[in-house]
């Protein structure tokens, strides 16, 4: 199986734990995209009566245009399960999100959410963090010097690019990607960066997920929390 054939098993996994009269978060990404037409598949068949609410406008998009019913988070009181991707996790369940970029709306999702499921192909599974660039949102205000301060720290910063221009959030913020290679302590360095004036969010999901689903040759593997 290649990775996106895992990706799409896990997708079609995790859609079974929705149940019906369920508030549902909806996150971001490749694996996140089968999940979401698996759900649209059973909306469909089954009339399953749920109300989704997305963590971006790529996600609200492609949900509205399966039929899903789509709230915006201040309109609901509750979200029962939120499920999303994760770009690493490691032995603790510990995590980094937003290698879409979405990290700032999937974080608020995931925090108003009663329960939160990760779906991922094995290559996402770590013994410690930090291969994966851990990103970290700022406001465009001001974000050069940010950008230097990560640099003094030695953090390793990257603007995140498109083209020629910077990448630009939901939110209309900037992201800088952090290359550590390898994370000691990640709740330091969460508590670190959140005290940095413009920096918005970063990218770890610490004590978090209840659940993870890991997309495996032999079939999907449920970690629980
Ligand atoms: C979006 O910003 C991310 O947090 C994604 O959930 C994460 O990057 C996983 O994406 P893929 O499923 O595309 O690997």
């Amino acid at each position: 199986m290649d990775q996106n054939e895992l990706k799409q098993q896990v997708g079609q996994e995790a859609v079974k734990y929705i149940e019906d009269g369920m508030t549902v978060g909806l996150g971001t990404g490749s694996t996140v995209r089968y999940m979401v037409d698996a759900l649209g598949k059973r909306v469909q068949e089954e009339q399953l009566n749920i109300v989704g609410v997305t963590t971006s406008n790529r996600t609200t998009k492609q949900a509205q245009d399966l039929g899903i019913t789509i709230k915006n988070i201040d309109e609901v009181d509750h979200i029962d399960l939120t499920i999303d991707g994760a770009d690493e996790v490691d032995d603790n369940f510990q995590g980094i999100k937003g290698g879409g970029g979405a990290l700032l709306w999937e974080k608020i999702v995931a925090i108003n959410s009663s329960k939160i499921m990760w779906i991922v192909d094995e290559s996402k599974m770590v013994h410690q963090l930090g291969k994966f660039p851990l990103p970290v949102e700022v406001i465009p205000f001001g974000s050069a010097h940010v950008f230097h301060e990560l640099q003094q720290k030695g953090y390793n910063p990257e603007f995140r690019m498109t083209n020629d221009t910077k990448f630009l959030t939901d939110q209309k913020n900037y992201i800088i990607d952090l290359q550590l290679n390898r994370i000691g302590d990640p709740f330091g360095l969460a508590d670190d960066l959140v005290k940095m004036v413009g920096v918005v969010e970063h990218g770890f999901f610490l004590n978090m997920v209840n659940t993870v689903i890991v997309g495996r040759e032999s079939g999907p593997e449920v970690l629980h929390g």
